[in-house]
C-alpha cells in the first residue's frame, strides 16, 4: 500500500474482534509514533502507555455512557490501547496538537500493517477525574493523558480507498 492509499484507507473502527495485536506489530506502531512532529521538538514531554489490562478497560467501560445496539464504549471491543500523555506546557493546547500528530502517525502505520484503529479522546476525561484509573496508568510524575488510539482487528477485511471519504471547506486568498 502506498502512502496516499494508506492516507485514504485509514478509517475509524468501532467493532473490534478478539484477535490480539502482535508484539512485533505493536512495536512498529510505537516506532511510527516517534516519527510524528512535536511542537518545539519537546519529545521528552511526551509519554506512551500501552494498555492491555482487561480490568482497566472494563473499569473504564463501566463508568462510560453506553448506546443501545452498539459495541460497548469507549473501546468497542478493542483489547489494546496506546495512551499518549504529556507534560502540560506554557503553550496553550500544544499538548493536544502534539498528541493528535502522534496518534495519527500510529493510526496510519496501523492501517499500513492491516490493523484497525480508532482515535479515542472522550474517555480520558473519565480517567483524569478518577484517581484510581489515573494511577492504574502508572504515568511518570507530571504527565497527563491527553489522547489515545485503540488497536485491533475486525471480522471483515479493512477496505482500501483511493479518494477522501470526507470533505473540508477551503478558500484561497490570492
Ligand atoms: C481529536 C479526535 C478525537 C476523537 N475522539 C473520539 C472518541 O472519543 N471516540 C470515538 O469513537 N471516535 C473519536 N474520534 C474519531 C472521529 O470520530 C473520526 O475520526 C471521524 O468521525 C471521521 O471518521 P474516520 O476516522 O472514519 O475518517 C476522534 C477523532 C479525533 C481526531
Amino acid at each position: 500500500m502506498d502512502a496516499i492509499e494508506c492516507l485514504y484507507s485509514r478509517v475509524s473502527t468501532r467493532d473490534f474482534n478478539d484477535r490480539p495485536v502482535s508484539e512485533d506489530d505493536l512495536a512498529k506502531i510505537l516506532d511510527a509514533a516517534a516519527a510524528a512532529p512535536v511542537g518545539m521538538c519537546r519529545y521528552p514531554d511526551k509519554h506512551l502507555t500501552v494498555v492491555k489490562n482487561a480490568a482497566f478497560l472494563k473499569a473504564v467501560t463501566s463508568k462510560s455512557p453506553q448506546t443501545a445496539g452498539r459495541r460497548e464504549s469507549p473501546f468497542y471491543g478493542a483489547h489494546t490501547l496506546v495512551v499518549v500523555s504529556s507534560r502540560m506546557s506554557d503553550a496553550p493546547a500544544i499538548e493536544y496538537a502534539d498528541a493528535a500528530c502522534i496518534v495519527y502517525a500510529m493510526a496510519l502505520a496501523a492501517r499500513a500493517y492491516g490493523i484497525a484503529s480508532v482515535y479515542l479522546w472522550g474517555f480520558l476525561k473519565t480517567v483524569r477525574a478518577d484517581r484510581e484509573l489515573l494511577d492504574a496508568l502508572c504515568l511518570p510524575e507530571g504527565y497527563s493523558p491527553v489522547s489515545a488510539l485503540a488497536l485491533g482487528y475486525t471480522d471483515e477485511a479493512l477496505k482500501t480507498f483511493d479518494a477522501p471519504r470526507h470533505s473540508l471547506t477551503c478558500n484561497t486568498v490570492d
